[in-house]
């Protein structure tokens, strides 16, 4: 059974296509036997089209993450339909998913931080306007919090 996984942020140019391909290279390198579907969008629409903001892809980049084949798109309320996760990086996205979210339990609608085992912090920081460090912490919890979802995924009942 395929788990389909989508990561919800602002702009989709920052935190969510990191987690986006930070995800797909996780689960290709240290998961091959789990079918996951990854996907990303923003919960706001001004830069649909657009692909990672270059900060995004240049730190990812030095972990040797490529995420530059992501494009931002916006949410829809299919996606409450179609997906089984559905993960907002911050509560400020979280309030709109569940606005979309018609309160079925077969999918999961919640904070990705909320699969790290150990954070420090309970949203993903916004790094669009701060500095280059920001990006940097991202990675750092996109990491941990995506192979506690790569964990997630695995006790899932078949
Ligand atoms: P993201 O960061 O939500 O992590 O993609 C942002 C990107 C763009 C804007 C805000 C946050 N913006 O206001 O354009």
């Amino acid at each position: 059974m395929t788990t389909r996984v989508l990561f919800v942020c602002l702009g989709n140019i920052c935190r969510s296509p990191t987690a986006h391909g930070v995800m797909e290279h996780l689960l290709r390198e240290e998961a091959p036997e789990l079918q996951v579907e990854v996907d990303s969008a923003g919960t706001g629409s001004w830069h649909v089209g657009h692909p990672p903001d270059p900060r995004s892809q240049e730190a990812a980049a030095r972990r040797g993450y490529d995420i530059s084949h992501v494009r931002a798109r916006r949410v829809v309320p299919e996606d409450l339909m179609s997906f089984d996760f559905v993960l907002a990086m911050d509560r400020s996205n979280l309030e709109v998913l569940s606005d979309l979210h018609d309160g079925s339990d077969r999918v999961h609608v919640g904070l990705f931080l909320d699969f790290h085992p150990e954070s420090p912090v309970p949203e993903v920081p916004d790094p669009y306007y701060g500095g280059g460090n920001g990006f940097e912490k991202v990675l750092d919890l996109v990491e941990a919090a995506c192979r506690g979802l790569i964990e997630e995924i695995r006790q899932r009942p078949g």
